[in-house]
């Protein structure tokens, strides 16, 4: 099987003069997860290997420089779900955790369950993951938004990765800061299973991003993979998936998505949206910063696909 990698940065506006970053960013998770691909590694590897390289880069509202919340904190959610099993592991309202991605990945291997606040910190502690203070997950530009008081509007939302890898193993991660003044507590979508991500070898993989107060009664991430069951392009049905967001909810929301046959789909009624792919035959991985997207996929979808 080719592996294929996909990620995005987030669904949101995004200012201009902050484009670069989050091209550049996602380029380099991409890297990260197609250096694991291409030596054979799993897919879990490979997502988590990217996530980790998003949760580290401020650009994004992930790990370090998420969002605060409403008492001037970071709090955040993560999961990882594996299409071979359909297993998962979830996090959410952690705090002090340098890898979310991290913590749902090892969740996601030891049994299947979302662990909020304390109980996550504390299965991190006793796995070896990575702790730190929780002020270190606060980057110097969301402290002083924090402080303003002012919301900065271009901050992209939530950031995730889908994975197939050469045994034809699907996994989706998604991992988030939440949003962005959000009470103490409040969970969005990006630990539920069908909402943030959603995996299953038999169809497909989605990691979405967004409003999760609207992705969480749309089940956006199934209802996407349901598009794939029903025969649709992943293009197609990334695309019906945000239709039905809007038409339903009215929400604002985007996902990527990728089959079990290694082709792509992604679809956002945000402004912008940075995706990164990368497979087998491409000299080198493929990114948009989102302004561009309609005549990509369109050209995605109309050659279909990828392969
Ligand atoms: N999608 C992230 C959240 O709503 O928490």
């Amino acid at each position: 099987m080719k592996p294929v990698i996909v990620v995005h940065g987030g669904a949101k506006d995004i200012a201009v003069d902050k484009m670069a970053a989050n091209q550049a960013g996602c380029l380099a998770a991409v890297e990260a997860g197609w250096q694991v691909l291409r030596q054979g590694g799993c897919a879990a590897a490979a997502v988590e290997a990217a996530i980790c390289v998003l949760e580290s880069d401020q650009t994004f509202n992930s790990g370090f420089g998420s969002t605060m919340n409403s008492d001037g904190e970071v709090e955040v959610d993560a999961a990882m779900m594996a299409g071979v099993t359909l297993a998962w592991g979830a996090v959410a309202a952690v705090q002090g955790v340098r890898h979310p991605i991290s913590v749902a990945h090892k969740i996601m291997e030891d049994k299947p369950r979302l662990l909020v606040a304390k109980s996550g910190e504390r299965f991190a502690l006793e796995h070896g993951l990575e702790l730190c203070p929780k002020e270190d997950l606060v980057s110097p530009e969301q402290y002083q938004e924090w402080k303003s008081g002012v919301e900065v509007v271009d901050r992209p939302n939530t950031v995730g990765c889908v994975a197939l890898d050469v045994n034809g193993n699907l996994v989706a991660g998604t991992s988030t800061g939440g949003t962005t003044g959000q009470p103490q507590g409040r969970v969005g979508d990006t630990a539920l299973v069908g909402c943030g991500l959603y995996a299953d070898n038999r169809l497909g993989a989605c990691s979405t991003t967004g409003d999760g107060e609207s992705i969480i009664p749309v089940v956006l991430a199934k209802t996407a993979i349901d598009g794939l069951a029903a025969g649709s392009h992943p293009q197609q049905a990334a695309q019906q998936a945000i239709d039905t967001l809007v038409e339903r909810v009215e929400g604002e929301a985007g996902c990527i998505l990728l089959d079990r046959q290694g082709r792509i789909g992604w679809a956002y009624n945000s402004s912008a949206m940075a995706i990164a792919y990368m497979t087998d035959g491409l000299p080198a991985p493929v990114v948009f910063t989102g302004q561009e997207q309609p005549q990509s996929t369109a050209a995605i979808a109309s050659s279909g696909g990828l392969h």
